[in-house]
């Protein structure tokens, strides 16, 4: 079976990290984004072709050299077509019924379960589903007998009785192309998803964890799932001997640690932490923070350096950004 990951938005939620790489490549416990999907994937996937508008190149370099055990074929959009516009791109690749991810979310979705419900569905599609306790945020997804029955997006109180929303995993058959204008930008999930309802859509459930990446707090409860999932780890060259770890910590190589971490800490490779205060927080490679800053709910760029007694809290800080001694940043996004 192929299946397409769409990977080629802006990103804008996650800026400014976004301004330098594409999403799909953002790490995530120490792995780019993507990569996690890849690494779920059973035999059965033979093929998957990854739909790229904003920075092609860095996603087809990044794969150029890398073996993923599967054909990966990177495949550029000239103009960002939106979730639709992207797959109806790829119409040409396409061979018979296949698989679509969304490339920013996370899940233990079970890629040869969702395939055997389409087939025993048998509608033009079938999509994932997942309970969450607010929809309002997400696309929520309303089921009757056995078939999807309406789609309200970002629904408002009381405007849908479900508490599932689509969890960005579909299988289609290719007669979906049909329902898929070309040549401008088409929105999956508003445009053609309600098309698609009187053809047949089956909702397929599962076990285990799921989780957008999309936002900051998406990002820190997708990393969330993942320690707790025992990615965490300490690499054996990273010293954290003088530190005080609170796991789930993850600590890439040639770290150096002193301060207070956890839970819910991944430091990327040499980092240094004095004796400062981290928690629920991504340092990306390179990062240095200086003591007493006290570091929450956060995502520190790549060789970012944050002063002595800074606070950082609900903010994304941007590769190589200085934040000087007892700043206080709040809900923002740091520029270099
Ligand atoms: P924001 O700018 O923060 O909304 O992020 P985004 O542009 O990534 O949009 P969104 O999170 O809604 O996208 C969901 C998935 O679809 C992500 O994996 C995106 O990379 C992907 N995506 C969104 N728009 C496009 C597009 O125009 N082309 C392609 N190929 N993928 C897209």
């Amino acid at each position: 079976m192929q299946l397409v990951i769409i990977a080629g938005g802006l990103g804008r939620r996650l800026r400014p990290l976004t301004l330098t790489r594409p999403k799909a490549l953002i790490p995530l416990v120490d792995r780019p984004m993507v990569v996690h999907l890849l690494d779920s994937l059973p035999a059965s996937c033979e093929e998957v072709l990854i739909a790229v508008n904003y920075r092609f190149d860095q996603v087809r370099d990044f794969f150029r050299d890398r073996d993923f055990h599967r054909e990966i074929r990177v495949v550029d959009e000239p103009v960002p077509l939106g979730t639709g516009g992207a797959l109806k791109n790829l119409e040409r690749h396409i061979h018979g019924p296949f698989a679509v991810f969304n490339g920013d979310i996370v899940d233990t979705v079970d890629f040869d379960g969702l395939v055997r419900a389409h087939r025993k569905g048998r509608g033009i599609g079938t999509i994932a589903v997942w309970p969450v306790d607010d929809p309002s945020a997400f696309g929520a997804v309303e089921i009757a007998k056995d078939r999807i029955v309406r789609f309200v997006e970002k629904p408002g109180k009381g405007e849908i009785a479900s508490h599932l929303v689509n969890a960005g995993r579909y299988v289609f058959e290719p007669r979906v192309f049909d329902f898929i204008e070309a040549g401008h930008p088409v929105s999956l999930e508003r445009e053609v998803f309600p098309r698609l309802i009187k053809e047949g859509l089956t909702p397929y459930r599962f076990d285990g964890w799921w989780s957008d990446a999309g936002t900051l707090s998406n990002y820190l409860n997708a990393q969330r799932l993942l320690l707790a999932a025992s990615r965490a780890k300490i690499a054996p060259d990273s010293d954290v001997a003088a530190g005080t770890l609170r796991p789930p910590v993850y600590v890439s190589a040639g770290c150096f640690v002193e301060g207070r971490l956890g839970p819910d800490v991944v430091l990327g490779k040499s980092c240094r932490v004095g004796r400062a205060t981290i928690a629920n927080a991504t340092l990306l490679e390179g990062v240095s923070v200086d003591d007493k800053a006290d570091i929450a709910s956060s995502i520190l760029g790549a060789g970012s350096a944050i002063g002595e007694g800074a606070v950082v809290r609900d903010s994304i800080v941007a590769d190589g950004a200085q934040v000087s001694p007892h700043a206080k940043i709040e809900a923002g996004q740091v520029m270099a």
